[in-house]
């Protein structure tokens, strides 16, 4: 199977997302990625429902929505609302982590957990089983256009572990500082999906590039 490439929109031209969504419609990526931060989590704010929302009414791949927000249940709903398909909330900004799986699951969305960087993956071993997507920080939230935190690679071997030790169906997805080189060691680690930002958006020809990243 090939690889799930998610490309950041965090990384598009905010002034003309259409063509910018446009073009992703027309690569090989299989979702959008979008990173919703609420300068509180992380020391960014990036973008609400408003600007998803107009995403959403022009994209034609589901919504891959990562919530770089504290205690995100409230909001629940309003993501399903604003298109939504994958809902991947931070282990480390949940008290009630598996009341907000729970919650995510009972709206009609696939449920992730991200890890930060520090928060090792054991950490997942009770609610493993309930999850559809697991994605690995390969930076520290926040920004895009860092530089790969090589640990992840490890991590991810870890991960996969886990899912087969715990007989569970879980996408592995990998974001932060991905590019050719260290996309290969992730897919080669055992990763089903690659977020992309930087690398897609300030490439020459980004349909190209996800394309190349597609090929891993
Ligand atoms: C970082 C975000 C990423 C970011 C990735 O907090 O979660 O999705 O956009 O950007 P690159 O690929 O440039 O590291
Ligand atoms: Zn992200």
């Amino acid at each position: 199977m090939s690889t799930i490439i998610s490309p950041s929109v965090l990384s598009c031209n905010f002034a003309n997302v259409q063509r910018d969504v446009e073009m992703i419609n027309a690569s090989a990526a299989d979702w959008f990625h979008i990173d919703i931060m609420d300068g509180v989590f992380v020391p960014n704010i990036s973008f609400g429902f408003p600007v998803m929302e107009a995403i959403h009414k022009h994209a034609k791949k589901p919504l891959d929505v990562h919530l770089m927000i504290k205690d995100p249940n409230p909001y629940i709903g309003d993501f399903k609302k604003a298109g939504a398909e994958i809902l991947t909330v931070h282990y480390e900004a949940c008290t009630h982590l598996h009341r907000t799986i729970q919650e995510i699951k009972a709206s009609g969305m696939k449920a992730g957990v991200a890890l930060n960087p520090h928060t090792p993956v054991h950490l997942l071993e009770e609610v493993i089983q309930e999850l559809d997507l697991v994605l690995i920080m390969s930076v520290n939230p926040g920004f895009g256009g860092q530089k790969f935190i090589p640990s992840a690679v490890e991590k991810v071997k870890k991960l996969k572990q886990l899912i087969i030790e715990k007989n569970a169906s879980v996408i592995i997805e990998v974001d932060g500082g991905v590019n050719l080189e260290t996309g290969r060691l992730l897919v080669e680690a055992g990763a089903d999906a690659l977020v992309a930002g930087s690398f897609v958006f300030n490439s020459e020809n980004p349909q190209k590039t996800i394309e190349a990243l597609k090929q891993l």
